[in-house]
């Protein structure tokens, strides 16, 4: 078969509801992929950051293989011999007590929200059903229903009313709007550290440490969702740790299974998820033993190998690199880590793909900023030679 017979077949068999490049990728390895004609291309995606370990690392591969020559899945209705390890590095890694297993971004953020809202009942003493969260406009938060209930975007919403009720939105970066809308009512604030999928905006300097100011003097919850911002893609293990901020809850996904297996988890001490009680929350799949071996050695690999400060120490470099490209295109650079953003004054879209044609792979975010984000295992070297094609292209008519 041929690239165009591939996606022949993607697009009479698979709901329209994405707007791919049209490269077929059959193999990858460390920041590369390759597609059925044998083209490689330098990913600077890691599909949205799951796979900052780089694709396919060897430990993480042989974990899986061993495990799932063993037992992958049994299930919560009996214990497995890996999630309480897998649960305990996470915990022990992250500074919280306990952690609750999921599968996608998305069903890790419901749990947040279930656990605020109980905590909201059981300890703030909200009256039964009227818990408020706070989020922000621009925040991408996954796809439930619930969750694209509270986005700012229409396309996320459009036809797919009637949402969940008890969430207000605020501006993004502007903590004296949080200030204001909290009510006696409010039982969380959600927040991404860096809004990545809104286009990697990064709010104020000082902002994460306001907010859990205020959360903390108004018995708000912070829940911080580091599903893309976590485990080491900004330079620091979560993006709140650049102010020195511990949120009461945060929720990780995407790089916590090195881009394996879908694993997520929703972290918080003991008086928030030991508010849990059997029958109250589960997934089949959520802490499966093979999820759990996975997640275990993705950590290690994250911190075996000083992928946090090559985050911070490369994305430096890159951004950099990025910020001295003279061109007339580019209205911003701005990052953390190697989580690095350029905004245009046009859309991004052609700029990818003119991308794609010289071997590197991006996607534009929103309409006009293209995301940097490479595996964190890629080198200065391949940063230099990416540089060769980036520059050419953002300065091109
Ligand atoms: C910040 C954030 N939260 C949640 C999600 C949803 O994760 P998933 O697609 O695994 O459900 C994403 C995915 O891009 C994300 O970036």
């Amino acid at each position: 078969m041929e690239t165009r017979d591939y996606i022949e077949l993607d697009d009479e068999y698979s709901a329209h509801n994405y707007h791919p490049l049209d490269v077929v990728i059959n193999r990858a390895e460390g920041v590369w992929v390759y597609d059925v004609d044998g083209n490689k291309y330098l990913d600077c995606l890691s599909a949205y950051s799951a796979v900052n370990q780089g694709h396919c690392h060897p430990t993480i591969l042989k974990a899986a293989s061993e495990q799932m020559h063993r037992v992958t899945l049994t299930s919560r209705a009996f214990r497995n011999d890996q999630m309480g390890s897998f649960l305990r590095d996470l915990c022990e890694l992250s500074g919280y007590e306990m952690a609750l297993p999921m599968n996608t971004g998305a069903e890790a953020v419901e749990t947040a929200i279930k656990a605020a809202r109980k905590w909201g009942y059981r300890v703030k003493g909200v009256p039964n059903d009227q818990a408020e969260i706070i989020v922000c406009h621009g925040n991408f938060h996954g796809r439930t229903t619930t969750i694209v209930g509270f986005s700012s975007e229409e396309s996320y919403k459009q036809d797919f009313g009637p949402f969940t009720p008890g969430f207000v939105t605020i501006p993004y970066g502007d903590s004296a709007a949080l200030e204001r809308a909290i009510t006696p009512t409010t039982v969380a604030f959600l927040v991404e550290p860096i809004q990545g999928e809104g286009g990697v905006i990064i709010p104020p300097e000082g902002y994460l440490r306001d907010v859990a100011e205020i959360c903390r003097r108004n018995k708000v919850l912070l829940i911080a969702d580091e599903i893309q911002t976590g485990l080491g893609r900004t330079g620091a293990l979560f993006a709140c740790d650049h102010e020195s901020v511990r949120p009461d809850i945060v929720v990780v996904g995407k790089a916590l299974s090195g881009g394996f297996y879908p694993v997520s988890a929703a972290l918080a001490d003991n008086e928030i998820m030991g508010l849990f009680q059997p029958g109250d929350h589960g997934s089949t799949f959520g802490g499966n033993p093979l999820g759990a071996a996975i997640g275990r050695a993705a950590l290690a690999v994250i911190t075996d190998n000083g992928l946090v400060d090559q985050s911070r120490e490369l994305g430096a470099y890159f951004k950099g690199r990025l910020a001295r490209v003279e061109s007339d295109h580019i209205k911003e650079v701005r990052g953390q880590g190697l989580f690095i953003g350029v905004e245009l004054h046009v859309p991004a879209r052609r700029f990818c793909e003119e991308l794609q044609e010289r071997g590197i792979l991006c996607k534009e975010t929103r309409e006009n900023v293209i995301r940097f984000a490479p595996p964190l295992v890629i080198t200065k070297e391949e940063i230099d030679w990416a540089m060769t094609h980036i520059e050419p292209v953002l300065m091109m008519d």
